[in-house]
């Protein structure tokens, strides 16, 4: 697992050249992007300007000497790289497991190209069978939010960090795991209606975003494909 992610990581990093602005997923598939951009930054002189999806990527990022810039002074990304928790044919991803969701989005309608890694496990022929939608709220519309999600045939179960604390994204809100029973047949219908309802802040389907799968296998290949 753990080197199909660093293949998977590590290849894209070829997907950034010097003097480009780079969205900097999250999640430890990207972990080893980030560790093949900064040996590239030290070996080759590669400059770049890197925009964290996260608090976690951003402190990483500076631990390993990536020049960052805040989101106020971008308006335009080159690429951005980002890891995936499930993704289809036509390239529709489910995000969120990190709890990122909301910047990921946020960078990556921004973003030219987006580059999706990921270990080969999380191509799926359809979302939602294998893996729970995470869905942003905020924490006063909580009990609304869940009242509309089963209305919309799901079954939301709110994310813990300890058996006492709900889960606090890096912008202060919760997140509601739903599962749909069977899949989810229409992303792009879905994720309309997941960001209607009054008090959700963004779902974690990703539709029409990525532009490039780099998937990772066991034995350290990869696989590269682009959207026709
Ligand atoms: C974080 C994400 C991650 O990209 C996703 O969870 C994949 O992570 P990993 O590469 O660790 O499997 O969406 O919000």
């Amino acid at each position: 697992m753990s080197r199909a992610k660093e293949a998977a990581g590590r290849h894209a990093a070829r997907f950034v050249e010097s003097g480009m602005t780079v969205g900097l997923g999250t999640g430890s598939t990207v972990f080893f992007t980030l560790k093949a951009l900064a040996e590239r930054i030290r070996e080759e002189g590669l400059e770049l300007r890197g925009v964290p999806t996260s608090v976690d990527t951003e402190t990483k990022a500076k631990d390993m000497g990536i020049p960052l810039v805040p989101l106020d002074d971008v308006t335009r990304i080159d690429v951005t790289i980002d890891g995936a928790d499930e993704i289809d044919g036509d390239f529709a991803m489910i995000k969120g497991g990190g709890g990122a969701l909301l910047r990921e989005k946020v960078i990556a309608s921004l973003s030219e190209r987006e580059v999706i890694v990921v270990h080969r496990e999380k191509v799926v022929e359809e979302l939602g069978r294998g893996f729970l939608l995470p869905v942003e709220v905020i924490p006063f519309a909580r009990p609304a939010v869940i009242h509309h999600l089963s209305g919309l045939g799901a079954t939301p179960t709110l994310r813990m960090s300890t058996p006492d604390q709900s889960y606090c994204t890096d912008n202060g809100n919760e997140i509601l795991d739903c599962r749909f029973e069977g899949g989810i047949p229409s992303a792009a219908e879905l994720d309309l209606q997941l960001n209607a309802i009054p008090g959700v802040v963004e779902n974690g389907l990703f539709v029409g975003l990525a532009n490039v799968l780099v998937i990772g296998d066991d034995d350290g290949g990869v696989e590269v494909r682009e959207k026709g």
